[in-house]
């Protein structure tokens, strides 16, 4: 269930029986040259808009700009500042808490995000037990629940990406990720040679550094390895993960 794709009296009736929702959240970045700039966005979103057609989960929009900074000298790459994205995160949790939501479980695609949905997460209960959150303020509703799940670590899915490409996964512009891209839409496959075939790896400290270290984006890995077919068993061994996941979030005392 979408809830972009949802009425108001569909989303009123999904509160009588859960008060759970699964956010897709994600970044808008250069994947090197043959992936999507919309990869860390689009593999949670892939995965999460087939958990809730398969299960009845109810899946709000994707938030699809994070924390992108250091991929700005790559056209395209859109990115937050941190104080902004946890100022929407704020603001998104407020609106779903106003209506019933209790428990958000936030699908994430962007290991640069981690530290903010924390630092969010941390503003939101922070809010919920000093000032007041949303309407919830001196109530006895149970506190607004957050939790964070980078969709590569989800049980299972992190060992099957490492059994399709034991070689050239690497760190940024991964096969298994541009793999779950192509597999949502296939059309937008690019095929690009790959030089060095796999990317070097090492540190990072700002956007020019990034660009002067890897000027094609990749970090030692070999998108070109990347398949619509690869795609389609990750994103079902992620999408039964998720579904297990949520509910047992969604059910937790
Ligand atoms: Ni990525």
């Amino acid at each position: 269930m979408q809830l972009h794709l949802s009425s108001w009296p569909e989303v009123q009736a999904y509160l009588e029986r859960s008060k759970a929702i699964l956010i897709p959240i994600g970044s808008t970045e250069q994947h090197g040259p043959n992936g999507l700039l919309g990869t860390d966005a689009l593999c949670p979103e892939i995965i999460a808009s087939r958990a809730g057609d398969e299960s009845g989960i109810l899946v709000a929009p994707t938030f699809n700009v994070g924390q992108a900074q250091h991929h700005m000298a790559f056209a395209g790459t859109i990115t937050l500042r941190p104080s902004t994205m946890i100022a929407a995160m704020l603001d998104w949790t407020q609106s779903l808490t106003r209506h019933g939501f209790e428990r958000i479980y936030w699908l994430n695609g962007h290991g640069g995000n981690i530290n903010t949905i924390n630092a969010a997460f941390s503003e939101m209960y922070h809010g919920i037990t000093f000032s007041g959150f949303g309407d919830r303020s001196g109530s006895n509703h149970p506190p607004l629940r957050c939790t964070l799940r980078n969709w590569w670590e989800l049980p299972g899915v992190g060992e099957l990406c490492r059994q399709l490409f034991p070689v050239g996964e690497g760190h940024h512009a991964t096969p298994s990720e541009v793999s779950v891209t192509y597999f949502g839409y296939p059309q937008a496959q690019k095929s690009v040679a790959m030089t060095p075939k796999i990317a070097p790896v090492g540190p990072i400290f700002d956007a020019e550094d990034y660009r002067r270290r890897f000027p094609d984006g990749r970090i030692g890995s070999d998108p070109s390895l990347a398949s619509v077919e690869a795609g389609a068993k990750i994103v079902g061994a992620a999408v039964k993960a998720v579904i297990s996941e949520f509910n047992q979030f969604a059910a937790a005392a």
